[in-house]
């Protein structure tokens, strides 16, 4: 039986439908309230709004919990691959045997740019920020496969999905390669994926680079780890462009620039250079701790806090024990861990954090992973568009399946100057 929320306003009650989600998440449906009683609802930075029903990823922010499709993170970051967990979130479903290999071979297919968007690099500054490039690289793809993607056909979409891919991966790559003054390095078509990656980023025309397989499992796991996050500030971006039927390239094109902000997927970056900051002033971290509470400058404690998570952050979690084995495994030192496991330590015990209830999120620790495996700091938001990209891809997707889907168009409380005349020029 269908159940309904009232709300009461003034002299009259409205029946709200109540919709319960898979997980008994249960929302109030207020698409009718407007119509019926002249009220709008307000949610300034849409803190509790439910802006679709999506069945991709599953948050419990209080427990700490993330799964894609069904499938919890810490499974698929330690028995799958990156190219296996797109898949399954694009399509929902695991892929069998043969679908991974003609997915995988979709992939090999699109790695090379086309000639004229390789020219595009030439065009950058040298000192131009990877994010931006990236943007503008995955916008101009558009121009090279102008037809609208169909969505609900599975072969066409995947092939579409398979380029993006596959093609960011090349671009990412080129654009570190132009940042320093380096060729651009082909890509393999032997190589899979990540390893692959790795080959365009770090080998040269004189020399290959061969990464350890530790490297591989690390990246795998980062990828994977950032596969998808629901409605955060960019996806919501890719669903919103996409709703009026902008074509794939321009909606992730726009999800890369709201990703690069710090408060977003610029916090890893924005970490790594906290951590160096305290390093290299010699600052002790109970004196950095001060400040950020002091909110000296408007300072925050870079990777803690959340909007969904209200306790440990599951990526920020496996990631702090993977930072361990990598950096062990690598040989490497870092002073930079040091730092972080103090601030995380120094955090949860504070009165500040602990009533607010900041925990770390991903890019606590993400940062020193990309690090010791050689990711240059401007290339790190980059690495995290990567993979995000198969979560855009099956946001944008499922927007356009969606039967009931409409332009997103949220409404406003106007509370500027009410009608006036026109003023002329002598007369100001
Ligand atoms: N350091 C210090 N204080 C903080 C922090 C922080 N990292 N995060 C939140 N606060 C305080 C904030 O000042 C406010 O205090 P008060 O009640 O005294 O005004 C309170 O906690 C609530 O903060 P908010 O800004 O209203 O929370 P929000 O849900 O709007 O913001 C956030 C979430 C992630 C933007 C924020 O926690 C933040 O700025 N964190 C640092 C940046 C960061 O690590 N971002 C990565 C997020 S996870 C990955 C991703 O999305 O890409």
């Amino acid at each position: 039986m269908s159940e309904f929320a009232e709300l009461k306003f003034r002299d009259k009650v409205y029946q709200l439908p109540v919709v319960i989600g898979t997980e008994n998440e249960i929302a109030v449906d207020i698409s009718k309230l407007r119509a019926q009683s002249g009220l709008i609802t307000l949610d300034d930075g849409y803190g509790n709004t439910g802006s679709c029903i999506s069945e991709i990823t599953y948050i419990d922010g209080d427990k700490g919990i993330l799964r894609y499709r069904g499938y919890p993170i810490e499974e698929l970051a330690e028995k799958s691959s990156f190219v296996e967990t797109a898949y399954m979130v694009m399509l929902g479903e695991l892929p069998t045997n043969s679908q991974l290999a003609e997915f995988r071979a979709k992939l090999a297919e699109h790695e090379f740019l086309h000639e004229s968007l390789r020219h595009h690099f030439e065009g950058f500054s040298s000192d131009a920020h990877p994010m931006a490039i990236l943007s503008a690289m995955i916008n101009a793809m558009g121009c090279f496969q102008p037809a609208m993607i169909e969505p609900e056909d599975d072969d066409h979409f995947l092939d579409s999905a398979a380029r993006l891919i596959s093609k960011v991966r090349t671009i990412a790559a080129a654009a570190y390669k132009q940042s320093i003054g380096h060729p651009m390095i082909y890509p393999r078509s032997d190589l899979p994926y990540t390893s692959n990656f790795l080959h365009m980023m770090f080998s040269k025309p004189n020399n290959r680079y061969e990464p350890t397989p530790e490297v591989v499992k690390a990246l795998n796991q980062f990828l994977i780890l950032h596969a998808d996050h629901e409605q955060n500030c960019s996806t919501s971006t890719v669903r919103m462009v996409g709703s009026s039927q902008a074509n794939l390239y321009a909606s992730i094109s726009s999800g890369v620039c709201a990703l690069w902000g710090h408060l977003h997927g610029g916090a890893n970056q924005a970490v790594i250079q906290m951590l160096l900051e305290i390093h290299e002033s010699g600052m002790s971290v109970d004196q950095f701790i001060e400040k950020v509470k002091n909110k000296d400058a408007n300072m925050r404690l870079m990777g803690f806090g959340h909007r969904v998570y209200k306790n440990y952050d599951p990526r920020a979690r496996y990631l702090k024990s993977a930072c361990d084995s990598v950096l062990q495994n690598l040989g490497v030192k870092s002073p930079l861990l040091d730092i972080a496991r103090e601030l995380e330590e120094r955090a949860l015990n504070d009165s500040y954090f602990v009533e607010r209830k900041l925990y770390p999120n991903v890019d606590f620790y993400s940062g020193i992973i990309l690090r010791a495996i050689g990711i240059p700091l401007n290339m790190f938001t980059v690495m995290f568009a990567i993979g995000r990209i198969p979560g855009w891809i099956a946001h944008w997707r499922e927007n356009h399946l969606n039967p009931n889907g409409r332009i997103h168009r949220p409404r406003q409380v106007y509370n500027g100057q009410t009608v006036r005349s026109y003023i002329p020029m002598e007369e100001r």
